[in-house]
């Protein structure tokens, strides 16, 4: 079934962006539009039981040069969510194995009548590079270990519906912070809402430097937790790393992974996320990830409603706001 897109607010007057690049430099009103735009599609097709054609006519390319369970397909449906077209193209199969470069490869897509490009890539700045080069709107769906911004807001939407606000929660990342995106992402927009973020791990993994940022540094879970509000475990990126960051993916858990005997010594209403996949043993427990705590699927859920905010606002500056920023 579908509904007439009045359901929805008028478009926001101050909404000027047509890519989304990353969280860093995006406004805490931005975020924070892109956030009540995401519970605005929840609302409007009554938590993904129907579809609204607000976006009928325009096709969407899922570009991904590595792989994906939960972006892909989340980006997919909410495009279909919202009408629109899409076109599914994955790295092995394709041309690239000729020789094509990346920038043709997407230019090719484009024009077969693409109205935006997600791209997902393992080298940092892939989806600005593609914003300079295509007419189309650019979504960063993951570019290697610098940023993914919907996974970003994704998490913070979750928290903002579990405790009702961001700012002055405590939240930790724990994990592979060197390599992970999502981590980023988290880092830049939860600073930008008021969150205390503390980012855990091993000293190889978790550099100083952050602090820097207003970041706190820790590397010592068993010291913060009786501190945070949220948890982040963040997996261990090995497919980014040149070098063992520790002796033993054993010694790894013991040190870092969420337990049943750590949840006894938190916060009683502490909230587990993790972006996915998650390593069962390792950076958290079956009991935990599967716990009243834990709202793993919760956030994949938010995922689509996020997306479909972020595909709704950036294709309709151009013809609601009329003048765009990049
Ligand atoms: C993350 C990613 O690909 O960056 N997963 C995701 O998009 N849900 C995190 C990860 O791979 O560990």
């Amino acid at each position: 079934m579908t509904v007439a897109h009045a359901e929805l607010p008028d478009f926001p007057a101050t909404w000027r962006h047509r890519h989304l690049l990353d969280l860093e430099s995006l406004t805490a009103e931005e975020i924070t539009t892109l956030l009540d735009w995401s519970e605005h599609m929840a609302v409007a097709t009554d938590f993904g039981r129907r579809k609204i054609p607000v976006l009928q006519g325009k096709t969407i390319a899922n570009v991904f040069f590595e792989n994906s369970t939960r972006t892909r397909n989340s980006f997919s449906l909410a495009a279909r969510r919202l009408g629109a077209d899409t076109v599914e193209f994955a790295s092995s199969g394709s041309s690239v194995s000729k020789g094509e470069t990346f920038i043709d490869t997407a230019k090719t897509i484009e024009a077969m009548g693409v109205h935006a490009v997600v791209v997902r890539h393992s080298a940092p700045g892939t989806a600005f590079l593609l914003a300079g080069h295509l007419n189309c709107s650019v979504l960063n769906a993951g570019d290697g270990p610098h940023e993914h911004p919907t996974q970003g807001l994704l998490d913070i939407l979750t928290i903002r519906q579990c405790r009702g606000k961001i700012e002055g929660l405590t939240v930790a990342l724990v994990g592979d912070i060197a390599h992970s995106r999502t981590a980023r992402s988290n880092i830049w927009g939860l600073k930008k809402l008021g969150a205390h973020v503390i980012v855990c791990g091993p000293a190889t993994l978790v550099s100083r430097q952050w602090e820097k940022f207003g970041v706190e540094v820790s590397h010592n879970l068993d010291e913060i937790l009786p501190r945070c509000d949220v948890l982040n475990l963040l997996r261990i990126q090995f497919e980014r790393q040149s070098t063992r960051p520790f002796p033993s993916v054993h010694e790894y858990a013991l040190l870092y992974a969420m337990t049943a005997e750590r949840m006894r010594r938190s916060k009683p209403d502490i909230l587990i996320m993790a972006p996915g996949p998650i390593n069962r043993g390792v950076e958290v427990t079956p009991e935990v990830a599967d716990g009243p705590h834990s709202v793993i699927l919760k956030q994949v859920t938010n995922g689509i409603f996020v997306r479909m905010a972020a595909l709704r606002l950036l294709l309709g500056v151009s013809e609601v706001n009329g003048s765009c920023l990049a």
